[in-house]
């Protein structure tokens, strides 16, 4: 037997008995790698002559040829394999129990805030958005609020500047201005989103979220704003003639003011909306306030308008039953 054809054999005898990947790389350096048999075999060519290294050569590339195919091969051959084995190991178990899953559900805020969009987008509204951080401007002056303003104060305000130019806005009114300063009249638009005031107890958290609503065109009345927001508490408390009262207020932005309660009572430690005869307070709302509309270039002697403002957490919690404020802020609930 020549030389070659040993090698080949025992290239064959080794590969019959290999597995893994690991030995199939290993037996290729050690036939093909920079000192493998049949490199070594090229080195010594330079022993023969012309004819002889013609001869010699061809021979030896068909072993290496045959090598390389036996190799790549048997690599195929392997990964079958190894895919066939994962297959079968991976078999579903139907019998093992099911692990428990924790389910991802709306927030009641969002929903509310849906339930409510839904409501007012039945009567012609639309939804406007501002940005959390706002002008003093928009947040306050524009809106009639005047320089010495309680609310102005550091206090009650989160000022992102010490000049006061820049805050988190603390109430959603000022999608009011944003509102009209870049449209024309009429406007019937509601603003849900975040708002902030330094405040933070089992009743206040320091975010909170309010609902805007504003309709201004040439012969809105106080009538239609009783009309609206009556309509709206039946239907989102899904309740026929549900007590409330208009109360008289005040708001720098709205000329004349009120708060609008609805009535309730508690039995059982429990609380039933509707009937009753407490009072609950949800929201606020009056007639803008003529410098509102002139202070975003509107004609104050050819449009008028209401507008109102509703805190959402307070509505989630009395739709949904949610006595903690702080359990809207929970990350993740405990039943
Ligand atoms: N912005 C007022 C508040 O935060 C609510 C409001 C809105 C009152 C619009 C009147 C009109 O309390």
């Amino acid at each position: 037997m020549s030389e070659l054809d040993k090698i080949n054999k025992n290239f064959v005898e080794k590969l019959n008995k290999i597995k893994t990947k690991e030995d199939l790389q290993n037996l290729k350096s050690e036939f093909l790698g920079k000192n493998g048999f049949v490199t070594n075999e090229f080195k010594k060519m330079s022993q023969f002559n012309l004819d002889q290294k013609k001869e010699f050569s061809i021979q030896l590339n068909e072993i290496k040829n045959s090598i390389n195919e036996n190799l790549s091969n048997k690599l195929k051959e392997i990964e079958k394999d190894e895919i066939n084995k994962k297959l079968s190991d991976e078999k579903i178990d139907i019998t093992l129990p099911i692990r428990s899953q924790q389910e991802g559900k709306i927030h009641p805020v969002s929903q509310v805030i849906d339930e409510i969009s839904s409501i007012f987008s039945e009567i012609g509204y639309s939804v406007a958005e501002g940005p959390d951080v706002e002008t003093e401007h928009n947040n306050f002056t524009a809106l009639n609020t005047p320089e010495d303003h309680p609310a102005r104060d550091m206090h009650d305000t989160f000022y992102l500047e010490k000049n006061k130019r820049i805050l988190l806005r603390t109430h959603t009114s000022p999608v009011q201005i944003r509102t009209m300063q870049k449209g024309k009249p009429p406007f019937k638009i509601i603003a849900p989103g975040r708002t902030y005031r330094c405040d933070s107890d089992q009743t206040h958290a320091p975010m909170f979220h309010q609902l805007e609503g504003l309709h201004v065109d040439k012969e809105i009345t106080m009538a239609h704003l009783k009309g609206c927001l009556n309509y709206f508490i039946q239907e989102f408390f899904e309740i026929k003639n549900i007590k409330m009262r208009f109360r008289p207020s005040h708001f720098p932005f709205t000329e004349p003011s009120a708060e609008v309660d609805i009535g309730y009572r508690i039995e059982n430690d429990k609380i039933f909306i509707g009937d009753g005869d407490k009072w609950l307070e949800i929201l606020g709302c009056g007639m803008v306030h003529p410098n509102v509309l002139k202070n975003s270039n509107i004609d104050a002697n050819k449009y008028q308008g209401f507008a109102f403002g509703m805190g959402i957490d307070r509505l989630a919690m009395l739709k949904y039953g949610i006595n903690d404020l702080r359990s809207f802020l929970k990350l993740i609930s405990d039943g």
